[in-house]
C-alpha cells in the first residue's frame, strides 16, 4: 500500500449517532460519504517540490508551471543558492532551499521531485520518503547497487510511493513498440539494436562516473531498461569502449563510446551502442527483430523539411534530449501526479531501477575485466 500524505487522503471516520440504522440508508449515506472524499481528493492538486536545477531539473520544475495538471510547484531546492533563488523569482515560487531536508520537511510539500546527481539519489528519495512524501526520482537510480538497495528497503518498510524516471517508455515510438510486441506482431522478438548518441559531452564534472555511474551506467541505462521492457531479462553482457573523440575525458575514468552485446535468458541476442561524440545531433533509435517481423523506433530528423539543390539534399537533426523527449518528460509527470493523487502504484518502479542498474553494472564490469559478465 502506498503512503500518502495525511492531509491530501485523510479519511475520517463516519461517526453514526443513530444505534439503529437503517442498512440501506446506511450504505447509501457512507457512498456518498465516500463519494464526495473522493472527489476532495481529486479535486486537490498535488504540491510539489524539485530538488535540483541543473539541466534536467530546470526543465521539470517548469513543466510544472502550467504544463502538468492537477499540480503546483510550491518548493525548489539547489546547493547553489544563487540557481535556486533565480529560479524562484522568475517564477515567483515561495519556497527555495539550499538544503534539500529544509524541502522534504515542508509541510506544504506533498511530492518531491529528484533531479540531483545520480550519486544524490538516494539520499535525498530516503529523506524525502522518511518524511512521508512520494517520491519521483530521475534515472539512474544509483551509482552503486548498495545504495539502490538502500532505496528499496526503504520504499517497503515506509509503503512509500516511488516512481523511478524512464522516459522512453512514455514515448508515443517505444510504447506504441511495446504494445505492436504483446499483440504478437512480429511474433518472437530474437534481435534487440539500441543505439544512444549524444551530440557533445556534458561538463567533465558531470562525467565523472563518482557522480554519473559512467557511460554504461548514465546514458546506456536507457537502453538497458528497453531491453529487459520490450525483449526481458538480460543473462549476461559483453562490453569494449574507449575514450576516441575526447581526450580530455581521460583523467576522468570514463569512456566516450562503447558497444555492449547482449545475450537476453530467452536466448535472443542484443547489441547497445552508446556515445557522448554523436556529433550530428541526438540520436536514439532501436529495433526489435522478431520471427515475424521488425519494430524500429526512433527518428534523426528534427524538422518535417528536406532541402533539396544542386548540391544535395539537407535537413536538421534533433538537437538533443529536451526537444527529443519533451513530451515523454511531460507525460511521465503527469502519470506520477496522477497516480499519487489516485493513490494507485508507480508505472515504474525501484525494482525496475534496480533491474536496469544491475545490468548497467555489469556492462562497466565487462568493460573493465574485458570479459563476458553474467548480470
Ligand atoms: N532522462 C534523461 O533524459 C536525463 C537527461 C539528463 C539528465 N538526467 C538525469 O538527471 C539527473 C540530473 O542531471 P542534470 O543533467 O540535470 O545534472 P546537472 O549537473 O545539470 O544538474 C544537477 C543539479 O543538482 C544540483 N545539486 C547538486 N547537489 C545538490 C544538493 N545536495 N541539493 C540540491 N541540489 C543539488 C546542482 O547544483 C545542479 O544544479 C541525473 O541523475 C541524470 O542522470 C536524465
Amino acid at each position: 500500500m502506498n503512503k500518502i500524505p495525511d492531509k491530501i487522503y485523510k479519511n475520517e471516520p463516519v461517526k453514526l449517532v443513530n444505534n439503529h440504522v437503517n442498512p440501506v440508508k446506511f450504505f447509501s449515506v457512507f457512498s456518498v460519504i465516500r463519494f464526495i472524499q473522493e472527489q476532495q481528493i481529486m479535486t486537490k492538486k498535488l504540491n510539489v517540490g524539485v530538488v535540483g536545477l541543473g539541466r534536467l531539473g530546470n526543465l521539470y520544475a517548469r513543466y510544472f508551471l502550467g504544463q502538468i495538471s492537477n499540480a503546483n510547484l510550491v518548493a525548489v531546492s539547489d546547493i547553489l543558492e544563487p540557481v535556486a533563488e533565480a529560479f524562484a523569482n522568475d517564477h515567483n515560487i515561495d519556497k527555495c532551499y539550499r538544503d534539500y531536508h529544509d524541502l522534504v520537511n515542508d509541510k506544504d510539500v506533498d511530492a518531491v521531485v529528484i533531479v540531483t546527481p545520480t550519486s544524490l539519489h538516494k539520499e535525498v528519495s530516503i529523506a524525502a520518503m522518511e518524511a512521508g512524501k512520494p517520491v519521483f526520482c530521475e534515472k539512474p537510480l544509483s551509482t552503486l547497487m548498495e545504495d539502490s538497495l538502500a532505496v528499496k528497503e526503504v520504499v517497503e518498510r515506509t509503503g512509500a510511493f516511488f516512481h523511478l524516471g524512464f522516459m522512453r517508455r512514455f514515448d508515443k515510438g517505444y510504447a506504441a513498440a511495446k504494445r505492436k510486441i504483446a499483440d504478437g506482431v512480429i511474433g518472437t522478438p530474437i534481435v534487440f539494436k539500441s543505439t544512444s548518441r549524444d551530440p557533445f559531452r556534458p561538463s567533465l564534472e558531470y562525467l565523472d562516473p563518482q557522480h554519473s555511474g559512467g557511460l554504461l551506467t548514465d546514458c546506456g541505462i536507457h537502453d538497458m531498461d528497453l531491453a529487459r521492457w520490450l525483449v526481458g531479462e538480460v543473462a549476461s553482457i559483453y562490453s569494449i569502449g574507449d575514450v576516441l573523440a575526447y581526450p580530455e575525458m581521460k583523467p576522468v575514468g570514463d569512456v566516450d563510446n562503447a558497444i555492449a552485446t547482449l545475450t537476453f535468458e530467452s536466448g535472443a541476442l542484443g547489441v547497445i551502442d552508446v556515445s557522448r561524440s554523436g556529433i550530428y545531433g541526438y540520436d536514439i533509435k532501436t529495433e526489435i527483430l522478431g520471427t515475424k517481423g521488425t519494430l524500429q523506433v526512433g527518428y534523426l530528423r528534427e524538422t518535417p523539411l528536406f532541402v533539396l539543390t544542386r548540391e544535395g539534399v539537407t535537413h536538421d537533426t534533433v538537437p538533443y534530449f529536451m526537444e527529443r523527449f519533451g513530451q515523454s518528460y511531460v507525460d511521465q509527470l503527469q502519470n506520477f501526479v496522477d497516480h499519487v493523487r489516485q493513490d494507485q502504484s508507480p508505472a515504474i518502479t525501484c525494482d525496475d531501477g534496480i533491474a536496469a542498474l544491475r545490468i548497467s553494472l555489469a556492462a562497466t564490469q565487462s568493460l573493465h575485466e574485458g570479459r563476458p559478465v553474467t548480470v
